[in-house]
Formats: C-alpha cells, structure tokens, sequence
C-alpha cells in the first residue's frame, strides 16, 4: 500500500493507493471515527460493478449504508441531480454526523463532494475514485461542483475529503479510451513538476497501457503526491495551484465549442497541452526538441494532438477561452513551460501568439 500525506493543517487527509483497498473501506471509514448513518453515491456504471463490495464492507464495519445512483456522464453533474441527493440524504434521515461515500469518477466525485459539502451546511465525505483521471487528479485537493448551462463548473465548493481511497483493481474494467484520456493528466504533472516522471512516462508507457500494477502505483502515487504538493501550498489556488491548469485554457475551449460531447476532458487538455507548449516554445524559449517530445508522449498514449477548426469554430475558441473561469479581469492567463518539469503561471499572451499556436496543432491526425 502507498500513502500520500495532502498537509492543510486540521484538514489534512491520507490518499490510500492499494490494489483492492476497497474491501478495506469501511475498516478505513471506522478509523475515522465517521457516524453510524452513510450513502454511498455512485453512477449507474460503477454501481453495477463496485456498489456491491462497497457497501459490504461498510456493513461489515458496523455501519449503515444508503445507496444514491445517478446517471453516468457528465450531465449528472448538475444543480438537479444535487438536489435529488440531497432530498434522499433527508429522506434517509441522515445528519451531521453522517458522512458520504464518492463511489466513481470525477463526476461522481465532485457532485458527491458538492452535496457533502452543502447539507446541513457540510458533512464528511470519502472519496474512492475509480477512473485513472479520478485517482490522480479530481480526487484530491477538493474542488467540487456542478456544471450550469453556461459553463463547467461554474457553482461549487472547496471541501477537502476524510480520506481518498484510490483501488488500482477498478481499472481492470475502465474502458480503454478512459483509461487513455486520465494518462493526459499524469503526463500533465510531468511536465508542470517533475522531469523525471515525464522521463518514466516515455520509457514505461508499454507497461503503463497494459495495466501493469506497479507502474500504475507508481503514477498515481507520484501524480497524487505532486497534486498534495502544490494543493498544500495553495489550496484555493491564489496562485501556485493554478499550474494545474497546464492546457486547460485552451483544452477547456475545445470541450466547450464541441458541447462537451466530442471529445473526454483527457483528450481536449492533450490538444491543450500541445499547443500549450507551441506558446511556450514561441514565448518562452521551451526547446523546439521538448515541444516534440510533449507531442511524442501524447500520441504515443493514444490521445489526439491536433484539432482541424475553420474560421467560425476558431472564432468560437477564442471566445470561449474568455468565458474561462482562470480570467481574470478580462485577461487570459496562461501557464508556460520553460521546460518539461517547470512551468510559470499568470502568464499574459497576446492573440497573435495564440493563432500561432492553433495553427501548429491544426494538423490532421486521426480524431477520436
Ligand atoms: P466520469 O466520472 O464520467 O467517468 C468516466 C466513465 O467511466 C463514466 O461512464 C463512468 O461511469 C465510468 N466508470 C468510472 N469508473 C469505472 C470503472 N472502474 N470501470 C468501468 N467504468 C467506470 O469521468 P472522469 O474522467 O473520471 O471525470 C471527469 C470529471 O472530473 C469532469 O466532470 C471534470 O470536470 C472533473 N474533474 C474535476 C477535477 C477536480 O479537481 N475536482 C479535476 C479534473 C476533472
Ligand atoms: N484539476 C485542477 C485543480 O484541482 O486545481
């Protein structure tokens, strides 16, 4: 078992990373001191295959699980679905000394983290994250929301969880193109942090892609500690935190112009993060040789580099960039890497240097 530390003081909390932890959760949840009185939110996919074990082993810990399904996907992340939960939380009597169990991917994650963090005005959340993207990224640090009709997002809370209880076992059944699209976030902390990760990455991703165990514990322990890092010094992103958002800015644009129907976030921050690092060779001197070694990776993973986009669509990007939660009265602000393993945030980059950059990643390689 690895265990990663995200330090905030009387909020801090443990990230469990084990290959089946989540016969161990209500044995982790007992440790805790949580009350009696539990639910367990979930989506209709992951229930069908982990709702079972998980409430088990809540019970078999002495406490009383409910079970809330919402749809899979995206569209339960929303104001609607949040209330849902929250009338079942009341109907099931549960109170403050409840807690919830986030049983799923990022969406589960942050709607759950958004309901424990507004009934009764908040009560303890657990989150066991089963996509890749969930376990090394939207798990930890707690950001949690809903999305509104204008934009992704837009309403939430930061909450931290009790405790992250990532089991590499649920990845056996994660589809491949999943899978993939939460590798786009590891390569992320690679080339916001750390060298020798992005190295890992370029000699390991055979391994990686066939699911071997101990690669996949080593990055998503060392994602996990890279984001506690930086969640530690920041937690409500006032600055540092803001690195996290390498490709973000023009990813969170792509997903937005396709309806967020497209494409996975995965495969719209690797467009991102490509071109993200054409700005930087173009602003900041990041060597033409790591922009191709950023490229290399991410195509080498499976994930799309390149976008075709005609003058109406670009017009919409552009706009869509604006309407970004990371602008700031009015400015886009950018992160940039100087190098793989270090990048600067608050960033201001002209328009110029923006279509620049869109027209080296409006290639044509093969779309998802
Ligand atoms: P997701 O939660 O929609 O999960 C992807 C799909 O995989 C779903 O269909 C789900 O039912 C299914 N699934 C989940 N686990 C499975 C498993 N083990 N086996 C089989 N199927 C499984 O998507 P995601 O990529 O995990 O998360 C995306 C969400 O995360 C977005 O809403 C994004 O905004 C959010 N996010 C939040 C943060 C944060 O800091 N809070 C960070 C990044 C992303
Ligand atoms: N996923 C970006 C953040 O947690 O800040």
């Amino acid at each position: 078992m690895r265990s990663v530390k995200v330090s905030l003081g009387a909020r801090s909390y443990e990230i469990k990373i084990a290959s089946g932890g989540l016969a161990g959760l209500g044995g982790d949840c007992a440790a805790l001191k949580l009350g009696q009185k539990c639910a367990v939110i979930t989506d209709t996919n992951v229930n069908s295959r982990y709702a079972k074990p998980a409430l088990a082993s809540l019970k078999r810990a002495g406490f009383a699980p409910v079970l809330i399904t919402v749809p899979a996907g995206e569209t339960a992340k929303r104001l609607k679905q949040a209330e849902s939960c929250f009338n079942q939380l009341a109907e099931h009597r549960l109170e403050r000394k409840s807690f919830i169990v986030a049983l799923g991917g990022g969406v589960v994650g942050d709607l759950a983290g958004f309901v424990a963090a507004s009934y009764l005005r908040g009560i303890p959340f657990v989150q066991v994250p089963t996509t890749l993207l969930a376990q090394v990224d939207s798990s930890v640090g707690g950001k949690t929301g809903v999305n509104l009709a204008a934009g992704k997002n837009l309403v939430g809370a930061f909450y931290q969880p009790r405790l992250v209880l990532c089991d590499l076992s649920t990845f056996r059944t994660l589809p491949e193109r999943e899978f993939r699209a939460g590798l786009a976030e590891v390569i992320k902390y690679g080339i916001i942090y750390d060298a020798e990760l992005f190295a890992f990455l370029e000699r390991a991703l055979p391994k990686i892609l066939r699911r071997d165990t101990t690669a996949l514990a080593h990055i998503v322990a060392r994602s996990c500690e890279i984001k506690a890092d930086v969640v530690s010094q920041d937690e409500t992103e006032g600055g540092l935190r803001a690195i996290l958002n390498y490709g973000h800015t023009i990813g969170h644009a792509i997903e937005a112009i396709t309806a967020y129907g497209r494409y996975l976030h995965g495969e719209a921050i690797s467009i991102g993060q490509v071109a993200a690092s054409h700005l930087s060779a173009d602003l900041l001197g990041l060597p033409a040789s790591e922009v191709a070694r950023i490229r290399a990776l991410f195509v080498a993973a499976g994930l799309p580099v390149s976008i075709k986009l005609n003058p109406t669509q670009r017009a919409k990007l552009l706009a869509a960039m604006t309407l970004d939660k990371k602008v700031s009265a009015g400015e886009i602000k950018f992160v940039l890497a100087e190098r793989i393993g270090k990048v600067v945030w608050g960033q201001k980059v002209p328009a110029p240097a923006v279509h620049r950059a869109l027209d080296l990643v409006s290639g044509s390689n093969p779309e998802p």
